[in-house]
């Protein structure tokens, strides 16, 4: 059987893309990586991918400021180029629009530092030590029209510890995120969409 073509957005760093992309190395991996984009230019993670051998292009949303619908005819139209089965965003900070995502629906992931559905959006570290929260953890879900909403897949959970702060807890968290997205693009890449659970960094 062939492998699923992914294509991965970033807007930054890029680690959870490398995770991605290390694990779809292996030769028997049911996905290989065709695309890269950042929405931002000279970041981290282009670099990275052009070390990986990956096609790495960028989109920038700043020229299209208060024009969300051209900026993402654009993303589209570099997206559909690389005829992608599956998106993956990886710390892609741009909110997609309904009418971006509905064409994708089902063939779409993102990660989000949260145990979804609590913390949607930004800052969610604070959030969690905020609410007093003695938990925290990531997910790994399908995207649809309503923001970090779709179908969940996986998570992993890691406790908050006494003086915990959101770098620390962000910082803790991220090799949680680079086990679970590369764990549950495999299944989903082999039509598996059955959920995965992480329990990590006990005290
Ligand atoms: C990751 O922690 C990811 O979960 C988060 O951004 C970081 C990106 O790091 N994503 C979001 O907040 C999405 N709303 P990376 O660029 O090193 O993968």
């Amino acid at each position: 059987m062939s492998r699923k073509r992914v294509a991965i957005l970033i807007s930054g760093g890029g680690s959870n893309m490398v995770a991605l992309a290390k694990d779809m190395r292996d030769a028997n991996h049911p996905a290989k990586p065709v695309l890269v984009v950042s929405n931002t230019a000279n970041v981290g993670g282009l670099t990275k991918a052009a070390d990986l051998g990956i096609p790495a292009a960028h989109v920038d949303h700043r020229p299209f400021k208060g024009d969300r619908q051209a900026f993402e005819k654009k993303l589209q139209e570099v997206l559909l180029a690389a005829k992608p089965d599956i998106i993956c965003l990886a710390g892609f900070m741009r909110v997609l629009t309904p009418e971006f995502v509905a064409p994708w629906r089902g063939k779409m992931l993102n990660i989000h530092p949260s145990i979804l559905p609590l913390f949607p959006g930004l800052h969610t570290h604070q959030r969690t030590l905020d609410a007093g929260m003695t938990v925290q953890g990531c997910t790994v879900h399908q995207v649809t029209g309503d923001l970090d909403a779709g179908p969940i897949l996986g998570q992993a959970i890691i406790p908050v510890l006494p003086g915990d702060t959101a770098e620390t807890l962000a910082a803790r968290l991220l090799p949680f995120e680079h086990q679970l997205y590369p764990q549950v693009l495999r299944k989903f890449a082999s039509g598996d969409t059955s959920k995965i659970t992480l329990f990590g960094d006990q005290p």
